[in-house]
């Protein structure tokens, strides 16, 4: 009977246990949006093996560190009032709301949503001048420390079909969070609309576009944009300009992610060619020469090739989360990672912790590109530890468990005997006590 009863507390404590590790891990996902809330990083939406318009919302909690081989998600418990993917989002400078804007949604009945993070709130703001017609996705948005955000380009192409086949909008969208009010600037002639682009704003207020795909003529056919010509937008003078890089050669790719590091370099990450793997993954354009370089050769927790994942700079550390794995011969069903890395934008490395001390020195001298190929098993063993680390956490959280439990029921046994005793003969009850004291 009493083994019984342990086995049963056993398999309660187990089933408990494996449910609060499960419940809040996230499918894989790629297209997804990202914002910054103070110590929050949210995550919203994007395509999952099992939908292509998720609703659901994610965060990790970046006020403790943790490891990059845990996976520190929470679920949110309210999910956006639509499922959406290839949107973008902005946080607002007081940090008391995220704009959620575009990306193909499952209703279309308005493109823009906020979100209350302390009241987990999801309301549609009334914006002056806005079009409720408005469609845009594949785009990247920028916000000014006085709360003014900017959306280049992008496409109304409509869930379920290829990527860059919708039309492409000839168009500057001014959203101004602070005032709500809505403005759009059509493009000069000599500037081309793209999509799948990084948008950086510089302190001088110049925005850096860098990669995507545009066309030379609205009926042609999409083109990936050269990483050596870079589209600047004025912010102050609402004008456009070009400049061209030099360096180490970024092949042109979309769905690549970007942050601008503490001394003023762009750090871009991923991206895809036709969903093939592009080179390098890793790059750093330098906004005073304009020159790119590869900053790390490491091979130590750095991630496999992504794209359309988010990359996020809190306080010196780019974290690059989620994203669709991407290989040099495409295969499919495509591989989605629900994983984190982290990048030390100080010392140019990757690290498995925010306070892990580097490792960053390059590795190899024979000057291989950061990824041979062998990513992929790296992520294998990645997920292996992950599972021994559970499992080592899991026994002896329930070890802990079944101990405290075991106490217990010691502890009421011999107060039962004490009753029992005190009841049966008139005696020294602290003597007794110290009896049952001693019994344990
Ligand atoms: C709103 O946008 C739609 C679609 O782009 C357009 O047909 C309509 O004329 C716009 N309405 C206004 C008031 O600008
Ligand atoms: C960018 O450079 C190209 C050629 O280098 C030029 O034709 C084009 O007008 C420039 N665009 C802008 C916006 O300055
Ligand atoms: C996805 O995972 C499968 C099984 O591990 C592998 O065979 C395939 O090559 C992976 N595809 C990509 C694009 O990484
Ligand atoms: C990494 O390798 C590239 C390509 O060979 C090279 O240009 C670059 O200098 C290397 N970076 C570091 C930090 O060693």
């Amino acid at each position: 009977m009493n083994n019984f009863q342990n086995l049963c507390i056993y398999f309660i404590l187990s089933f408990t246990y494996s449910f609060v590790i499960c419940q809040d891990i996230p499918e894989g996902r790629s297209e997804h949006a990202s914002a910054l809330i103070n110590d929050k990083l949210y995550f919203f939406g994007g395509v999952t093996p099992t939908t292509d318009t998720s609703n659901e919302v994610f965060y990790i909690d970046l006020s403790s560190t943790f490891d990059i081989l845990t996976l520190p998600f929470k679920k949110v418990s309210i999910g956006i009032p639509v499922g959406v993917n290839l949107a973008t989002c902005v946080s607002s400078p007081d940090n008391s709301a995220i704009f959620l804007i575009g990306g193909r949604m499952t209703s279309t009945s308005t493109a823009i949503y906020k979100f209350d993070p302390i009241n987990l709130q999801w309301t549609i703001p009334i914006i002056n001048g806005f079009n409720s017609s408005f469609i845009r996705n594949e785009i990247n948005i920028v916000i000014d420390g006085k709360g003014k955000s900017y959306i280049f380009g992008g496409t109304d192409t409509k869930t379920g079909t290829t990527t860059g086949n919708g039309q492409l909008f000839y168009e500057m969208s001014l959203f101004d969070t602070a005032s709500l009010t809505w403005s759009a600037l059509t493009l000069p002639t000599d500037v081309l609309p793209r999509i799948d682009y990084t948008a950086t704003l510089l302190p001088t207020g110049f925005i850096i576009y860098l990669g995507g795909e545009t066309r030379l003529t609205p009926s042609s056919a999409s083109t990936f944009t050269s990483l050596n010509d870079i589209l600047i937008f004025d912010i102050k003078l609402l004008s456009w300009s070009n400049k061209t890089t030099s360096g180490i050669t970024v092949q042109p790719r979309y769905g690549h992610s970007a942050v601008l590091s503490k001394d003023g370099n762009i750090i871009i990450f991923g991206g895809a060619r036709g969903s093939a793997q592009v080179y390098p993954d890793l790059a750093v354009l330098n906004t005073n020469t304009w020159i790119w370089s590869v900053p790390s050769n490491s091979t130590v927790n750095v991630p496999p090739s992504l794209t359309f994942h988010t990359a996020n700079l809190y306080k010196i550390y780019m974290i690059i989360a989620f994203g669709r794995k991407t290989s040099q011969v495409v295969v499919r069903p495509y591989n989605y990672s629900n994983n984190i890395y982290i990048f030390n934008t100080a010392t140019y490395s990757w690290v498995s912790s925010f306070n892990e001390v580097s490792q960053g020195t390059p590795t190899n001298s024979d000057g291989a590109a950061t990824n041979k190929g062998d990513l992929s098993t790296d992520n294998g063993n990645s997920s292996t530890y992950k599972i021994i680390l559970y499992l080592v956490i899991g026994i002896g959280c329930i070890a802990f468990l079944s101990g405290l439990v075991v106490c217990y029921k010691k502890c009421y046994k011999n107060r039962t005997k004490i009753e029992k005793n005190l009841m049966s003969e008139v005696s020294d009850l602290h003597d007794k006590e110290r009896y049952s004291n001693i019994v344990i």
